[in-house]
């Protein structure tokens, strides 16, 4: 992995956590709330393209107020995860894939793209520097979230001529604690999340700012996270507020919402089908009528749904809700082949059994 990648210039931390303290935070971490010592950044300017690769102590930014991307949101960021193995050894789980859709995410908003190897070279350097943090314990991780944004100060909208190029890293447990527990889904049908030629497939803050609206609304309704359907037709799922979604059938094949151009294409989406296909298993990516698929859970056409993604690891649905109905995925619980393949997954991400794909790097 660090042959691919230009040198980063690794700057002294003086105040690093002590021993103890990152033992507490990387011990037992919720999603997404504490960070390692260091970060990594590049920057972009017009005229000089990319420079400036280094690891730096983890501080706050200095941000021009008039920077672009705190007026206009031009931003976008990608999510993966480092996983200690029990050799002490430490992997990433497809960084390739994510490096190339944060190309085609940077593209949609009209910023430059970074150099895959830039990519992975930055997140390798981090994970190098800040080892320590990744957490030992099964489930937990060291959560890494590279982010791009405009920090040029100006208030015409344009392409930007400067950018800054981070990488932050999080000590973690899954998005939603507890493991396989199923969560509730509401399901919106007044606000959405994009539209035709929008955003959608783009891994950008806008989308997921959108998406409060109809979280908040499921969360008034005891409900974890938000489905949303098409904007066009409010007839077809698309995905959830930070996660894709499969149906499981009776007959075993599986159905999930085809990538319209309004969908972010999931790097654990398309891991569960390679492995469902790896096991000879029918995968349609189609477009799916939300009424469809509640008639088929209804008549246990459809036996298990679940929520996918780097953050959400395969998480079981119980519930989709609205103000018009409540309906209950089989028995309510963990579905069998839902568990099954988020065993399979953790066991490659972890080592535990093989990787027939060479999804794994070792950094
Ligand atoms: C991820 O799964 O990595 C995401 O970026 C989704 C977000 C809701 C945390």
């Amino acid at each position: 992995l660090n042959k691919l990648a230009e040198p980063f210039e690794v700057l002294p931390n003086d105040n690093p956590a002590s021993d103890a303290k990152r033992q507490e935070l990387t011990d037992k971490p919720a999603f997404g709330q504490v960070f390692s010592d260091n970060m990594t950044h590049m920057s972009w300017t017009k005229g000089e393209g990319w420079s400036d690769r280094r690891v730096e102590p983890y501080a706050p930014l200095k941000l021009d107020p008039g920077a672009s991307v705190l007026h206009y949101a031009q931003e976008c960021f990608e999510g993966l995860k480092a996983y200690h193995h029990d050799d002490g050894s430490v992997w990433l789980f497809r960084p390739d894939a994510n490096a190339n859709r944060f190309r085609n995410s940077a593209k949609r908003l009209y910023l430059p793209e970074l150099p895959v190897d830039d990519f992975l070279g930055s997140v390798a350097a981090l994970v190098k520097r800040d080892a320590a943090w990744v957490p030992t314990r099964r489930e937990y991780t060291l959560y890494m979230r590279p982010f791009l944004f405009a920090s040029e100060p100006f208030l015409g909208v344009r392409a930007p001529e400067e950018v800054d190029y981070c990488v932050i890293a999080s000590p973690s447990g899954p998005y939603f604690p507890g493991g396989v527990k199923p969560v509730n889904i509401w399901v919106e049908d007044t606000w959405f999340r994009t539209g035709p030629g929008g955003t959608g497939f783009a891994k950008c803050g806008g989308n997921y700012a959108a998406s409060l609206v109809g979280e908040y609304r499921g969360i008034e309704n005891d409900c974890e996270q938000v489905c949303f359907v098409d904007a066009a037709t409010k007839t077809y799922l698309e995905e959830l507020g930070g996660m894709n979604m499969f149906a499981v059938h009776k007959d075993g094949h599986l159905e999930t919402p085809s990538l319209t151009g309004n969908i972010l294409p999931g790097v654990t989406r398309n891991s569960i089908i390679q492995l469902a296909q790896d096991e000879g298993r029918d995968v349609v990516e189609t477009m799916i009528k939300l009424q469809d698929l509640l008639d088929d859970i209804k008549s246990g056409e459809v036996t298990e749904v679940f929520a996918c993604g780097t953050a959400a690891i395969i998480t079981p649905i119980g519930h989709f809700k609205s103000e018009k109905f409540d309906v209950t995925v089989g028995d309510g619980g963990s579905g069998e082949y839902t568990v099954a393949t988020r065993n399979k997954l953790l066991g490659i991400q972890l080592g535990e059994i093989e990787d027939p794909h060479d999804w794994m790097w070792k950094v």
